[in-house]
């Protein structure tokens, strides 16, 4: 999509052979960036950076996985290390395309964060997802205060479910040893394989691009981004989640 509205593209992956598209394209240069690594993807993005003139026009943050176990199975290094890939080390680069758009007279640029509607509607037995995701956005929100009138706009894009290779990638606890939790994964695959396709977003992204304003944007079908964030507005807390558990068929 941002190809083909004429932008050059620093895009990455963990695995580079995962952006070869077979066409020879002077506008697309792949890097190789993984999240886990927190100083080798400040050095990536450091050198994709200077390579792109020494700043982004826009820097989307998209990058992001799951993890579903419960909290208090879950190995508290890994759980830590999950929400350092989410939050912290994306923050670092969020830090690095600030830095650049300020290095521009006038400032100037977009810093898109990819969270999610779980900042809103926490998924299930994913306590380090809803974590990195409700810091991320606490992040969107600080930095929309600090460029108030700077010339650089940031969009807290909050995807609900689409049907990517999500729950593919998703690590899944061994021990999900519980009905109530087996039936929750099988609720989480199900709205995923019935969601809308990930074009969708893209497009609501592009539509926010072109809006040129800080913001939170919402995307995905009408219930999950529309009615129900709509709705938990006029409810009480307690109803709220009450809600949420129906929607899940917990326990
Ligand atoms: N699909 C949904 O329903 C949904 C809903 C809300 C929010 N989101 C968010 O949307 C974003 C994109 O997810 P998706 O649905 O497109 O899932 P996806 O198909 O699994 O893509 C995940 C992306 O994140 C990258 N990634 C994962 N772990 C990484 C790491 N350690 N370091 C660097 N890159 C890493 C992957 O890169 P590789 O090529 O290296 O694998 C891939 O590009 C994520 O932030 C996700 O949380 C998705």
């Amino acid at each position: 999509m941002l190809r083909a509205e004429g932008f050059e593209v620093w895009g990455t992956a963990r695995d580079l052979s995962r952006l070869e598209t077979g066409v020879e394209d002077r506008r697309f240069h792949a890097v190789r960036l993984d999240l886990a690594d927190p100083a080798g993807a400040e050095t990536a993005f450091a050198e994709a950076q200077r390579a792109a003139g020494g700043a982004f026009d826009v820097c989307i943050q998209n990058a992001g996985a799951g993890e579903f176990v419960g909290f208090a199975d879950a190995d508290p290094a890994a759980w830590e290390r999950h929400v350092g890939m989410l939050l912290l080390t994306t923050a670092r680069l969020s830090r690095l395309a600030l830095h650049g758009f300020q290095t521009r007279r006038p400032a100037r640029g977009t810093l898109v964060h990819v969270s999610s509607l779980a900042v809103e509607f926490p998924l299930p037995l994913m306590s380090s997802y809803n974590v990195g995701k409700a810091g991320l956005s606490a992040l969107s929100e600080s930095l929309m205060f600090e460029c108030q009138e700077t010339g650089v706009t940031v969009i807290d894009f909050r995807p609900g479910d689409y049907r990517t290779a999500f729950n593919q990638t998703m690590h899944v606890s061994a021990t999900l040893d519980h009905d109530w939790q087996r039936r929750l994964w099988q609720v989480l695959e199900h709205n995923l394989e019935n969601s809308p396709e990930p074009e969708r977003a893209a497009r609501d992204l592009r539509a926010a691009l072109q809006r040129g304003r800080s913001g939170v944007v919402r995307s995905g079908a009408f219930f999950q981004a529309r009615l129900a964030p709509l709705l938990a507005r006029l409810v009480p807390q307690g109803l709220r989640r009450a809600s949420l558990a129906w929607y899940f068929g917990a326990r």
